[in-house]
C-alpha cells in the first residue's frame, strides 16, 4: 500500500467518524441493488452523502452544501425532516440520437432539510436518483418567505474518491472553449478542471465519469483537486464580479452526475445525463432533421478563400451554388456558408445583411430545387449583446428564407469582453438563443459553447456543438495537428457530454499554409470518425477538389447516416482504440467503425449483433497496403464480403488508422 493511500485511509476513517453520527442515515439503491447512496448529517448538522457499488466504496462521505451571500449559508445546522422515495421506470424516444429508445430506470430519494438554528424556517431538499449505471443529485430551493432570490458564492459539494485514480480532464485555465487535449493525470493533480472528468479505478475495475445534467440558469460545474487528496470539490465558473450564481426563478441546481460502470464501453452507453433532463418542449419536431453537410469552410482554414468580401471571397453566389450542386450529387443534405454577412473586416456583425455578392434568394431557391439546405452562420465574436439585439430579426430573417439550420459562434476570450463562456451569464445567453431559434424552427450548431449537459432532450433543435479541439486544429495548430490518441480519447471524455461538431472527413494531407501541420490519421480513420464521433449534424470538412480526387472513400461519407436505432461498443479502451457498431434508423443496415491511436492493431469483432440467419453484404473501407498516418496516409482498400451473425470480422488497422463498414441485408 503506498504512502498516499495509507494517509488517505486514516483520513477516511476520521471522516467517516465525523460524518457518521446524528440523524439516522437515509439510503437508496439502484434498481439492480448494486449501487447504494447514503445521506446523513453529523453532530454539527453538516450534510454528506456516500456512494458504493457492490461493497466497494466509490465515494467516501462527501460534503454537500452552499455558501451564500448576506444570508446564512446552507452549510451546517441541517436536520433531515423527511425522506421520500419513488421508483421511476419509463421509456422515451429521443427525436434523434444514438438509439431510438432510452430507458429511464432509477430509484429516487428526496431528502427534505431544515436548518432550525442557523436559518429558522428555511426548507430545502437534496434529491438523488440512483441508476444501474450511476448517480445523479441536485439541490432544490422552493420559494419561501425566508428564501427569496439569493446569491451562491460557492458550492461545498464534494466527490470524495478513495484514491488518486487515473483520470482524464481539461484544465479550466489556459484552454479556450474546451479546445484542448485531455490530460491523463492522477485525480489529485488535475487542479481546476472542467467536466466531464473521466476516472478509472483500476483496482475495482470501474470506468467512471463526473459531469452534470440540465445546466439551466446556473454556472457550469468545474471541479477542483487538492494535491495529496483524491477529494474533488465543485468549483463553479464565476461571474467577473466573483459571484457564482444569482438564484431567481430557477429553484433547482443542475444534476451532478457520476457514471459508474464496469468498462469504458458501458460508460459511453450510459444515458443518465439525458434521463436527468426535461422531456421535449417542442410540440412539432418535424422540422428537426439530422443531416450530413459540407461547407464553404475548409477553404478559409486553408486560406484559399476569405471570410471577408474581396477578390477571394468564399461566400459568393456562384461558389455556394457550386457547393450545393456537388452536395446534391453526393448525398449531402446541406451546405454551411461562412463569411456571407457584414462585416468580417471589423467583426461588427450584422446578422441580416448579406454581402453584395451573396444572393441569398437565388441560393435558397437553388437549394430548394436540389434538396440541399443552406446552413447559415452567425459568428458573434463573443458579442452576445450585439447578437441579442438582433436575435429576433436574425431568426425571422432565416425563417423567411426557409433556412432551418444555423451555426453560431463565440470566438473571443470573454463574452462581451467580460464574462466567461461557462458562467451563468453565458449559460443564460446560449439558452436564450436555443429557445428563440426553436420558435423560428431553426436548429443550432453552437461553436465556442458552454459544455453540453443534455439539453438536446428538451430542445432537440440544439443539435450539435463544438466545445472540442476539432479537426480545424489540423489546419493551423503549431504542434503539427491533433495527435493520434486525441480522437480515440474524445469518445470517452468530451462525447460523454453529447454530440460534437468535430468535422471529420478531411482527405487531403497537404497544407499549403502550415506545411508542418496536417491531419494525423490515415484516410480510412477519417471515415471511421464519421461514425464514431457522434453528431446528428455531421460535417464532411474537406474541399470539393479533395473529394473529387477520392471518389471511393467519398461514397462512404455520401451515405453514412447520422441518426441511429441502436449503438454498441464491441472494443473500447480510452486513448488507445474504439470500435462502434450502429444500427441505422428505419433500416436493416448496420455500420461498424474502428479507430486506433498511435499503435497499429487488429480489430476482432464477433458480429453477434446482426440478425441471426440473415446474410449481409459488407462494404469495407480499410487502411490499404502500407498505410501509415505519418508516411503514407491515403491508401484505402475497398472490398466486399458476405457475412452473417455467426462470423467474426478481423481487420488490421494502421498506426492512427481505422476502418468503416456498411452491412446491408441481402
Ligand atoms: C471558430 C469555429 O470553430 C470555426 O468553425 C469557424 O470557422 C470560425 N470560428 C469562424 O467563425
Amino acid at each position: 500500500m503506498n504512502k498516499f493511500f495509507k494517509c488517505f485511509l486514516v483520513w477516511l476513517t476520521a471522516a467517516a467518524a465525523s460524518f457518521g453520527a446524528a440523524a439516522g442515515p437515509a439510503a437508496v439503491s439502484s434498481p439492480d441493488g448494486r449501487i447504494a447512496v447514503t445521506v446523513s448529517t453529523d453532530k454539527a448538522g453538516r450534510l454528506s452523502y456516500s456512494v458504493s457499488r457492490d461493497s466497494h466504496v466509490v465515494l467516501a462521505p462527501s460534503r454537500l452544501g452552499l455558501v451564500l451571500r448576506g444570508v446564512p449559508d446552507m452549510a451546517d445546522g441541517f436536520r433531515i425532516t423527511k425522506t421520500d422515495r419513488r421508483h421511476i421506470d419509463e421509456t422515451w424516444r429521443p427525436v434523434w440520437g444514438e438509439e431510438s429508445e432510452i430507458r429511464n430506470n432509477c430509484n429516487e430519494l428526496r431528502v427534505s432539510l431544515a436548518q432550525p438554528k442557523t436559518a429558522p424556517g428555511r426548507a430545502i431538499s437534496v434529491v438523488f436518483r440512483v441508476f444501474n449505471d450511476g448517480v445523479g443529485f441536485r439541490y432544490e430551493f422552493p420559494r419561501q418567505k425566508t428564501l427569496q432570490d439569493f446569491v451562491i458564492m460557492d458550492e461545498l459539494t464534494e466527490f470524495a474518491f478513495t484514491a488518486p485514480h487515473r483520470s482524464w480532464s481539461l484544465p479550466v485555465e489556459g484552454i479556450r472553449f474546451y479546445e484542448g487535449l485531455f490530460r491523463e493525470l492522477p485525480l489529485d493533480s488535475i487542479g481546476w478542471a472542467s467536466t466531464p472528468v473521466t476516472i478509472r479505478d483500476d483496482q475495482a475495475r470501474l470506468s467512471m465519469a463526473l459531469h452534470e445534467a440540465n445546466l439551466t440558469d446556473y454556472a457550469a460545474m468545474n471541479v477542483r483537486a487538492t494535491p495529496g487528496s483524491p477529494v474533488l470539490r465543485a468549483a463553479l465558473t464565476p461571474w467577473a464580479s466573483g459571484e457564482k450564481v444569482f438564484v431567481t426563478d430557477t429553484r433547482v441546481t443542475p444534476w451532478r452526475t457520476l457514471i459508474i460502470t464496469d468498462n469504458d464501453g458501458d460508460m459511453m452507453l450510459s444515458r443518465i445525463m439525458l434521463n436527468l433532463n426535461e422531456p421535449c418542449r417542442i410540440d412539432d419536431t418535424s422540422w428537426v432533421r439530422p443531416a450530413r453537410y459540407m461547407g464553404v469552410w475548409w477553404c478559409y482554414h486553408m486560406k484559399t478563400a476569405t471570410w471577408e468580401d474581396g477578390p477571394r471571397h468564399g461566400a459568393t453566389t456562384d461558389n455556394v451554388i457550386r457547393h450545393m450542386d456537388f452536395a446534391a450529387r453526393h448525398g449531402f443534405d446541406g451546405v454551411l456558408v461562412e463569411g456571407w454577412n457584414h462585416d468580417w473586416r471589423t467583426w461588427d456583425f450584422s446578422f441580416t445583411r448579406p454581402y453584395d455578392d451573396f444572393d441569398i434568394d437565388s441560393i435558397t431557391a437553388f437549394g430548394r430545387a436540389h434538396n440541399v439546405a443552406l446552413i447559415g452562420h452567425n459568428e458573434t465574436g463573443g458579442k452576445t449583446l450585439n447578437y441579442e439585439a438582433q436575435l429576433d430579426s436574425a431568426m425571422d430573417f432565416y425563417h423567411d428564407k426557409g433556412v432551418h439550420y444555423v451555426k453560431t459562434g463565440y470566438v473571443g476570450d470573454f463574452l462581451d469582453n467580460r464574462e466567461r463562456h461557462s458562467s451563468q451569464y453565458g449559460v443564460r445567453h446560449y439558452r436564450k438563443v436555443i429557445e428563440r431559434a426553436a420558435r423560428s424552427q431553426i436548429c443550432i450548431d453552437n461553436h465556442e459553447p458552454v459544455i453540453p449537459t443534455g439539453l438536446q432532450r428538451t430542445y432537440p433543435n440544439l443539435m450539435t456543438q463544438e466545445g472540442v479541439r476539432g479537426q480545424e486544429w489540423d489546419a493551423w495548430c503549431p504542434e503539427g495537428g491533433n495527435p493520434p490518441s486525441h480522437t480515440v480519447t474524445l469518445p470517452f471524455t468530451r462525447l460523454l457530454a453529447g454530440p460534437v461538431d468535430f468535422t471529420p472527413g478531411t482527405f487531403c494531407f497537404e497544407n499549403p499554409v502550415f506545411p508542418k501541420t496536417r491531419v494525423l490519421t490515415t484516410l480510412a480513420k477519417q471515415l471511421a470518425l464519421f461514425v464514431i464521433l457522434y453528431s446528428p449534424l455531421q460535417m464532411a470538412s474537406d474541399q470539393i477538389e479533395n473529394y473529387e480526387a477520392n471518389p471511393g472513400p467519398l461514397a462512404f461519407l455520401s451515405e453514412c447516416p447520422t441518426d441511429w436505432e441502436r449503438t454498441l461498443y464491441p472494443e473500447a479502451e480510452i486513448g488507445r482504440y474504439i470500435t462502434v457498431a450502429r444500427h441505422a434508423k428505419d433500416s436493416d443496415t448496420w455500420y461498424l467503425a474502428s479507430a486506433t491511436g498511435e499503435e497499429a492493431r487488429t480489430s476482432t469483432v464477433p458480429l453477434t449483433f446482426l440478425t441471426p440467419g440473415v446474410t449481409y453484404l459488407a462494404t469495407i473501407y480499410r487502411d490499404g497496403p502500407d498505410a501509415d498516418y505519418l508516411t503514407n496516409p491515403t491508401p484505402v482498400t475497398i472490398e466486399q464480403r458476405r457475412l452473417t451473425a455467426a462470423d467474426t470480422l478481423t481487420l488490421p488497422l494502421a498506426r492512427s488508422g481505422g476502418y468503416a463498414v456498411r452491412l446491408t441485408r441481402i
